[in-house]
């Protein structure tokens, strides 16, 4: 029995969902525990590419059950749809394979509305949000008027909770961010409709997890997003509304802290950014969209173009001690092919200081410049390798590197988006 985590160890798009697809090999369950559909995780298998915002990422493997724990936030009309999706293309053909926690908070039409005029309204200030509604939702979780899929399959239930809710958010919508209001009707026949369709893949993430431990499962969570982009201990206010780190792991799926027995960070061999917020190592410069362009940096889920730089050793220091990483795996090595020269920052010069480890203030981080070293490129084409003595020295030679500033030991290097492009160096299951 082993009980893997899967997380972001930088600011999202690392290349979780092609992990979590190979890992779900040795899996019996998969489960999501935080976040909602600002999450976009692509998996590539063969030629045929499949970007999944909400189900798990272990869903393409027949007889792998996938599920949705508490911690989530739960757009309904997304998730049907891709529900739908995955059917059209032959996947999901038994719905048990699927489990939703009934205590999933629902993202309502109110917390979409609220995202999207708040960060049109905040000029300079705004976060860059995906516009999904994630964190007027969970505010509302937080401030206890949320309503959970639990909720949404009892009509009385339902109409009871919006009835009390619905006025605040108007009145909000209306009076403050200069928004039409809701219509009530409007929102129970819709989302009446979402709760019937979803109430047969309702159940108990906690109980079904617990059971798979004492059956001997191994379990594989997915992380979303990334850890420095968690609530807690990522780049605030330039983060998302859950605990990205591995603790969320246990509070957003009902496990006990015991059972964990491996947690894998994901990181690419550089570094992006989507939305706002400080990126020490950005690169405004023509390397930035020399990255941008290799590396098809373009957001899975909103499309945006995503801000590029190299390798930040001292935020991957944060997310190896945040989540207790057991193991790295190093993604989209390949996007490094014709350089001629790599930069890794290894520590941020500060008025004169140097910094080795992530500032909390963000005005000292605002200030930080990074330290560079220089690592020879490999000037060669890796997409083949599926081990590592196949590749060329210097590439060896940089994923060494890597292992040593970040103080972690590196467990995958890939080399392209496809299953088989990929090289593993330990089975964090065995
Ligand atoms: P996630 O949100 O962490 O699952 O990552 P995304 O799916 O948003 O973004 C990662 C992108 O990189 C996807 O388009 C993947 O297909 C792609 N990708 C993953 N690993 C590799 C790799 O090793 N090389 C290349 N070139 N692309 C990769
Ligand atoms: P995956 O799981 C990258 C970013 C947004 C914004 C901030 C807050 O694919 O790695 P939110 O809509 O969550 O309130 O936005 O977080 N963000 C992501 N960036 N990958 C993601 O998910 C992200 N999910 C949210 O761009 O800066
Ligand atoms: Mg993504």
């Amino acid at each position: 029995m082993a009980n893997v985590i899967i997380v972001g160890a930088q600011w999202g798009d690392e290349g979780k969902g092609k992990v979590v697809d190979i890992y779900t090999e040795h899996a019996q369950e998969v489960v999501r525990y935080q976040g909602g559909n600002n999450a976009g995780h692509t998996l590539v298998v063969g030629n045929e590419k499949t970007v999944l915002h909400l189900i798990p990422s272990g869903i393409l493997h027949q007889g792998k059950r996938c599920i949705i724990g508490n911690g989530v936030v739960l757009d309904p009309a997304v998730f049907l749809r891709e529900i739908e999706n995955l059917k059209k293309k032959g996947y999901l053909q038994d719905d048990r394979q699927l489990v939703v926690d009934s205590n999933v908070h629902i993202i309502m039409p109110y917390h979409k509305a609220i995202d999207i005029a708040r960060e049109s309204n905040s000029g300079q200030r705004k976060i860059g949000t995906t516009g999904r509604g994630i964190g007027p939702t969970y505010e509302d979780k937080i401030g206890r008027r949320g309503i959970r899929l639990i909720d949404l399959i009892k009509p009385e239930v339902f109409a009871r909770k919006l009835e009390e809710v619905l006025p605040e958010k108007n009145f909000l919508l209306e009076k403050f961010l200069g928004c039409e209001p809701l219509s009530r009707e409007q929102i129970i026949e819709e989302y009446s409709g979402y709760g019937r369709q979803m109430a047969q893949y309702m159940g108990n993430a906690s109980v079904l997890i617990n059971q798979s431990i004492a059956a001997g499962h191994h379990i594989l969570f997915e992380g979303a997003q990334g850890s420095m982009l968690d609530v807690d201990h990522g780049t605030y206010p330039y983060v998302t509304s859950s605990s990205t780190i591995a603790g969320g792991a246990c509070t957003g799926s009902g496990l006990g802290p015991r059972f964990i027995d491996a947690v894998i960070g994901i990181s690419k061999a550089y570094a992006t950014r989507v939305g706002e917020g400080p990126f020490p190592t950005e690169l405004n410069d023509e390397m930035g969209e020399r990255l941008r362009r290799i590396g098809q940096e373009f957001g899975a889920t909103t499309g945006r173009p995503r801000r590029t730089g190299w390798f930040d050793a001292v935020a991957l220091r944060e997310a190896v001690r945040t989540n207790g990483l057991t193991g790295l795996a190093i993604t989209k090595l390949d996007v490094l092919n014709e350089l001629e020269t790599i930069k890794i920052c290894t520590a941020y010069a500060y008025r004169g200081e140097r910094l080795h480890d992530f500032p909390r203030d963000i005005e000292v981080l605002n200030e930080c410049t990074p330290i560079f070293e220089d690592e020879p490129g490999w000037q060669s084409d890796i997409c083949g390798a599926t081990q590592f003595s196949q590749l060329p020295k210097q590439a060896a030679a940089y994923i060494e590197r890597l292992e040593e500033v970040a103080g972690c030991p590196i467990v995958m290097v890939s080399v392209g988006p496809r299953r088989d492009q990929t090289i593993q160096l330990a089975n964090p299951f065995t």
